[in-house]
């Protein structure tokens, strides 16, 4: 298992901690599929992963908006910030077929970024939201 439940904090706005436990349930999916090296299996998941990543994101970005959260533009430029490095390596993988590259990845930079984005950014933004969104 890459990510435990317990490994990123719950927020103050129940969406965003729904959201958050689906992607860790696709990612920890991900996770094992990469582990066993099944290339047919991490091609099918990997477009899963980044479908629900887009709608995770998406989905924030528009509580923002429609809340007007002053950190909205911070918040969503890290978001992009790991649209692209989810784009990069999915490039790599559709090149290379390279499951290693796709693991460290997911046990380094990934699991590292969701962590503490969710800590700093989401619990900020959650606060700002409450439970009415
Ligand atoms: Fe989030
Ligand atoms: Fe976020």
């Amino acid at each position: 298992m890459l990510i435990e439940k317990k490994d990123v904090q719950q927020v103050a706005n129940a969406m965003m901690n729904m959201l958050h436990e689906e992607e860790i349930d696709i990612v920890n999916n991900f996770h094992d599929a990469v582990l066993a090296k099944d290339i047919d299996k991490i091609d099918e998941l990997f477009k899963v992963l980044q479908y629900d990543i887009e709608d995770h994101f998406t989905t924030e970005e528009d509580m923002m908006e429609e809340s007007g959260f002053y950190a909205a533009q911070i918040h969503k430029a890290e978001h992009d910030t790991m649209r692209k490095k989810v784009k990069d390596i999915q490039e790599h993988w559709d090149l290379n077929k390279d499951p290693s590259a796709v693991q460290e990845f997911l046990e380094g930079e990934f699991k590292k970024w969701i962590v503490l984005h969710v800590a700093r950014w989401d619990s900020e933004t959650a606060m700002h939201l409450g439970d009415t969104m």
